[in-house]
């Protein structure tokens, strides 16, 4: 697709026109990775966080929130939970947490592949080399870290950076790549300052990019963070400021199947979390193939606030698949079978 054609797609505003588009996103995916949708076991394990992200919940100048880390038994518990409701793969996710030892996160990883048939995903944010490396070998298949935007502007002003860490994530998902893992990234849509331009840029990077699995989700203000509180002096001009809404995030999620028709493409929490009634069905008709049903104990999800949840904060495990499951139904769509890995995932010679 040709970048004119892409920021028009991003510009266009006519619902007619843009159901053509989501037809073809749609009909692009069936094509490439077909009607299987697949589950992947959300476990939230740690909402400490060292980072001060201008955009998330979780950093650390956060005080009002309680900080919560889990055990590994309870961890266990969740795994087996996924297993036992189908999902192929348990994604651990946690904010930036030095408390989780390179060693201990070796260990969980090896015990979960020794006593499960699942795929693991880590989303632990941006480790050192050795780290990514160690985890590999204890048998992680995946890691995700979003870059966010391509915009390096944007993303210096949000990010203040680490004392000890370069802080590339672009670098880090190469690194990631040569390590052998499937790779996963993407990015945040209507950051407040996100120009059409910049958006534009963001989907050709994902196109060029070695990743295997693109998450796109629309920003969404969290009262007691710097960027919420002064979105109106980061705004973009006038035109040129991409919306966080539900239609520009379905754009990006249909334009990101047509650019990489092979990715796994998540319907992301953050989208349903805009549109409760619809759910993950948005994400999942113009494009995406995959839904990460929240299997975290709620007391803990609760508190794993990187936005404002209002929906399904009580809602058990078993509750979410039910009705993750219901959804996929409702579109005429299966639940994927196996690990559902990505058809992008080439793995590099060792
Ligand atoms: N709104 C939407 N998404 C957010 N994330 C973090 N904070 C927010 C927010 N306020 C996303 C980031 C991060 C992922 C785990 O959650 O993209 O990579």
């Amino acid at each position: 697709m040709k970048r004119e054609e892409l920021l028009g797609w991003l510009r266009e505003k006519d619902p007619k026109r843009l159901e053509h588009l989501f037809r073809e996103a749609d009909f692009v995916r069936r094509q490439h990775v077909g009607d299987g949708v697949h589950l992947r076991g959300l476990i939230e394990i740690s909402n400490h966080c060292v980072r001060k992200c201008a955009y998330c919940g979780l950093r650390i100048c956060n005080e009002g929130l309680v900080r919560y880390r889990m055990t590994e038994s309870e961890i266990m518990g969740c795994v087996y939970t996924a297993w036992r409701l189908g999902c192929g793969t348990v994604v651990l996710q946690s904010g930036e947490d030095p408390a989780f030892t390179a060693r201990w996160i070796a260990a969980l990883v090896e015990r979960i592949k020794s006593e499960t048939p699942l795929a693991v995903t880590l989303s632990l944010g941006e480790r050192t080399h050795a780290d990514l490396a160690l985890w590999r070998r204890a048998g992680a298949d995946r890691y995700f870290l979003r870059f966010e935007t391509s915009d390096r502007n944007l993303y210096r002003r949000i990010h203040p950076p680490h004392p000890d860490v370069p802080g590339d994530r672009i670098a880090i998902l190469r690194d990631l790549k040569a390590l052998g893992y499937e790779t996963g990234s993407g990015i945040m849509i209507g950051i407040p300052g996100q120009t059409f331009d910049s958006l534009a840029d963001d989907i050709e990077l994902i196109r060029d990019l070695p990743i295997d699995m693109v998450g796109a989700g629309p920003y969404l203000p969290h009262p007691d963070t710097p960027l919420a509180r002064s979105a109106p002096c980061f705004l973009a001009a006038d035109g040129e400021q991409v919306p966080n809404t539900e239609t520009m995030a379905c754009k990006v999620i249909a334009l990101i199947r047509l650019t990489c028709p092979d990715a796994n493409i998540p319907s992301t929490t953050a989208l349903a979390t805009l549109n409760p009634d619809a759910g993950y069905m948005s994400g999942l008709s113009v494009g995406a193939n995959i839904v990460m049903p929240n299997l975290t104990p709620p007391a803990y999800r609760a508190l794993y606030a990187i936005y404002p949840r209002k929906t399904s904060m009580h809602v058990w495990a078993e509750q979410a698949v039910a009705t993750v499951r219901e959804q996929i139904g409702a579109l005429g769509r299966v639940v994927g079978t196996g690990r559902g890995d990505s058809p992008r995932y080439r793995p590099q010679a060792a």
